[in-house]
């Protein structure tokens, strides 16, 4: 009944550029823009705009207060978040006229996470509860595996891809979810894709279910003119986690999950992009 999230929080820096810089260019940028992001604050306000009660449990360094309000203002839980004499995490985002982006991150305070901390944040969790983690923190297989002794859903984004860290988390895991990428990434050193419940984003391509006991479930992408990507799979990931936590069908879930990123990906910046749940129905009526 509540979407526990282990996960980064970081500021973005995102610098609208004419093209992405080669390598030894110095590059203006057209515009700059300071937002919340982080893979793990994007699927908790993806989760919390869809109507989950979501508990982030993760790190920031001192003076990023209007972090945690900005975070707060989504209505995410945030007593699980330590604020720590490290640096706060922060990625510098450049994104081009076709919405490709790329990415630096600096991980500071996000990687300072403990087994302890989980430990702490999921000892009221149980079987009806879910757990979400990415690669971008600290003690994801510690978590997953409290998680998973507790019978809770343990739902994994596979990014950033470290193979490292998914064979930690694996065993772990219920639901995996990756971009195309990823899962290419993950067949190539293990041979085949886990036999668990894995959804593959394809972005404009869609995205689709595979289940060891059920048929695929291939979901279209809606389709929208992108302006900036940066997001766009956290948040497919965030609300389809609450839409399971509410008791979806995977079908209606993939659906809302997809067309809350396709709204994500027409607005530029990370978590701020992400569409209230009304707006996400009103473009559901429409399509
Ligand atoms: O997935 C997008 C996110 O990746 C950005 O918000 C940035 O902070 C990086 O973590
Ligand atoms: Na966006």
């Amino acid at each position: 009944m509540a979407v526990y999230n282990l996960g980064s929080i970081n500021i973005d820096h995102v610098y609208r550029v004419p093209h992405l810089p080669a390598p030894g260019e110095t590059l203006s940028a057209l515009d700059y823009a300071q937002g919340l992001g982080g893979k793990g604050a994007n699927q908790s306000v993806a989760a919390a705009r869809a109507g989950a009660m979501c508990h982030h449990i993760g790190a920031i360094g001192p003076n990023s207060d209007w972090v945690l309000a900005e975070m707060q203002a989504y209505g995410i839980d945030l007593r699980y978040v330590s604020v720590l004499p490290v640096a706060t995490g922060h990625a510098i985002i450049n994104v081009d006229p076709q919405a490709e982006n790329n990415i630096v991150i600096f991980p500071g305070a996000n990687r300072a996470l403990t087994a302890d901390m989980a430990t702490a944040a999921l000892a009221g969790a149980g079987p009806a509860d879910s757990l979400l983690l990415q690669n971008e923190t600290s003690a994801q297989a510690e978590a997953a595996a409290i998680a998973a002794a507790r019978g809770m859903r343990v739902v994994y984004s596979a990014a950033p891809f470290d193979i490292g860290a998914v064979r930690a988390v694996l065993p772990h895991v219920s639901l995996l979810v990756m971009n195309e990428v990823e899962a290419e990434q993950l067949r190539a050193a293990q041979g085949a894709l886990p036999q668990i419940d894995c959804i593959i984003t394809k972005g404009a391509q869609g995205a689709e279910w595979i289940s060891a006991v059920s048929e695929p479930l291939f979901m279209p992408a809606f389709k929208v003119m992108p302006v900036d990507t940066t997001g766009a799979g956290d948040t497919f990931i965030g609300t389809l986690a609450a839409a399971l936590d509410l008791g979806l069908p995977r079908e209606a879930a993939m659906r809302r999950a997809s067309a809350t990123s396709a709204l994500q990906v027409t607005r530029l910046g990370a978590a701020q992009a992400i569409p209230t749940a009304a707006e996400v129905e009103a473009f559901l009526s429409t399509h």
